[in-house]
């Protein structure tokens, strides 16, 4: 059954120049992408965003980096959507992604367990919060 998903191509990726390869990969793993966007969030908005890592120690420097240039957000489509942008993206850390999942768009443009170059909601209450969250309802 088709399902909806938020994708989103932190600023690493942005300025690494990325875009055009993720959203390839993203095409040839069978997602439609139905809308998109490229905004610079502020420290306000992006800790609305992560406000459920906001008790976490790491983060002060995620705002920091989410913040550090703009984003794109994007819903991707396709039948079980979150759990397929999630393989595809690959482990949080990107130095996993490069040994373990080397096909993982983390393994090509992340760093490690916070420059991680996207992000994909974890859940369908996320995917519905984070895709109004870019794009209202
Ligand atoms: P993301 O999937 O967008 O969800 C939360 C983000 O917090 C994550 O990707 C990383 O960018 C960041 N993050 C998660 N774990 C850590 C960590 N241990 N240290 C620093 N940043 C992290």
């Amino acid at each position: 059954e088709t399902e909806r998903t938020l994708a989103m191509i932190k600023p690493d990726g942005l300025s690494g120049n990325y875009t055009e390869k993720i959203k390839v990969a993203i095409l040839d793993y069978g997602f439609h992408i139905v809308k998109e966007t490229e905004v610079q969030l502020d420290d306000e908005r992006a800790s609305l965003f992560y406000a459920e890592h906001s008790g976490r120690s790491f983060f002060g420097s995620l705002i920091k980096y989410i913040t550090s240039g703009p984003v794109l957000a994007m819903v991707l489509e396709r039948p079980d959507a979150i759990a397929q942008w999630r393989a595809l993206i690959g482990p949080t850390d990107a130095r996993k992604a490069k040994t373990s999942h080397p096909n993982s768009i983390r393994a090509m443009c992340g760093l490690d367990s916070e420059k991680n170059c996207v992000h994909g909601s974890d859940s369908p209450e996320s995917a519905a919060r984070e895709i109004s969250f870019f794009f209202g309802d």
